[in-house]
């Protein structure tokens, strides 16, 4: 018997500038750039854990306890590129199988980018294994596009490229670079969504026009000003662009038919606390964010305001009082994150 072992975590990535539409549904080229933060792994993240031994059977994939399948298109592309670069002399070897056992400690496939910190993970964990030189980012993104962003801490821009070599992330500033941001995560509801990403934005892709201007027109202008905003640490111009873009995004799922909503009750009434408190202060200094799920990420200027929104958070959608999460996650309600260390 023969067996080798590695264990990885990766990190969570909230985009600001968000993905929605391939181009190319094979190679994952998106119809858009898109920029996000990776998370600290202290709050979200994926642990995979890989082994290839000569005493299996046959491969396994575990999510959470339980038993995927492992001959899924996403998981045999990442497999073979990762077996195309690999310098292990039994990458080819019939005789070796794979145990991969992974966990994600915050809700799957609800909104929070699990896929992203679940495909990086693993791919990054697969090329430890089989001794991978290839570009991770350009694996990650044929397991889940988003995951490509999770390969780099800090600020990472995916530049859509072309093909599989120039569709990559690419790390715009580093976890240091503006240490005053904070993130907060708000778990609104932990259920799984009714729509994939994957399915939403081909649908989105086929029926709406929203998205085709979106791509085209808006968005590589909004790329620029974004990476401007981060580089010169201008919050007030950040928050407003991250606002813009989210809203975009979701316009965009209402104009697919038939329309995706994906943001709830609760989701709205937490952008409407956003707006009135920043024009109370009188200049951006929060900014919300939503992916595919009804979740708020909300990217706040420092940490004085991030205690002011946690105590706003706490009267207006406190269980006990206001509207409520539909299932609690945490026993905080809470999640703050901070930006990655990766
Ligand atoms: P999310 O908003 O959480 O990213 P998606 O619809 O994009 O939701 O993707 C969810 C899917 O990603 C899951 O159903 C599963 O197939 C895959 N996934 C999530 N976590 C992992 C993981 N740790 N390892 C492998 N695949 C994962
Ligand atoms: C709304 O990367 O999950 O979170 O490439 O089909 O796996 P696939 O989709 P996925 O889509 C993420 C969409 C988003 C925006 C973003 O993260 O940029
Ligand atoms: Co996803």
């Amino acid at each position: 018997m023969h067996t080798n072992i590695v264990t990885c975590t990766a990190p969570v990535n909230i985009a600001v500038i968000k993905y929605w539409g391939k181009k190319d549904e094979k190679l994952h080229i998106p119809l858009n750039s898109s920029l996000s933060a990776s998370l600290d792994q202290k709050d979200l993240k994926t642990t995979t854990s890989v082994v290839a031994g000569t005493d299996f059977t046959e491969d396994e994939l575990w999510l959470n306890g339980k038993k995927e399948n492992v001959e899924s298109k996403r998981i045999q592309n990442v497999l073979r590129l990762i077996r195309e670069g690999s310098t292990v002399e039994w990458k080819d070897d019939p005789n070796y199988k794979l145990r991969i056992v992974s966990t994600n400690n915050f809700p799957t496939a609800a909104g929070l980018a699990s896929s992203a910190s679940g495909y990086c993970c693993l791919v990054y964990a697969l090329a430890q294994l089989y001794g991978c030189r290839s570009d991770l980012s350009a694996i990650a993104r044929l397991g889940s596009g988003s995951a490509c962003r999770s390969m780099y801490g800090g600020w990472v821009a995916w530049e859509m490229g072309r093909d599989h070599e120039s569709s990559v992330a690419v790390q715009v500033a580093d976890e240091k670079h503006w240490p005053e941001v904070q993130i907060l995560v708000c778990v609104v509801s932990d259920v799984q969504k009714h729509t994939s990403s994957s399915d939403g934005m081909q649908q989105s892709v086929r029926t709406s026009k929203l998205l085709a201007d979106r791509a085209e027109n808006i968005v590589p202008k909004r790329m620029e000003e974004m990476k401007q905003a981060i580089l010169t640490r201008d919050f007030h111009t950040f928050a407003d662009l991250t606002m813009k873009d989210s809203d975009s995004f979701h316009a965009c799922c209402a104009d697919t038919q038939p329309p995706i909503y994906y943001m709830n009750n609760v989701s709205h009434h937490i952008v409407s606390l956003v707006q009135s408190y920043n024009k109370k202060v009188g200049s951006n200094k929060v900014a919300y964010t939503y992916d595919a799920g009804p979740n708020a990420v909300l990217y706040i200027a420092d940490e004085k305001h991030m205690v002011e929104m946690l105590k706003l958070l706490h009267i207006y959608f406190n269980p006990s009082e206001g509207v409520q999460r539909e299932r609690p996650f945490f026993d905080n309600e809470y999640l703050l994150a901070k930006m990655s260390t990766l």
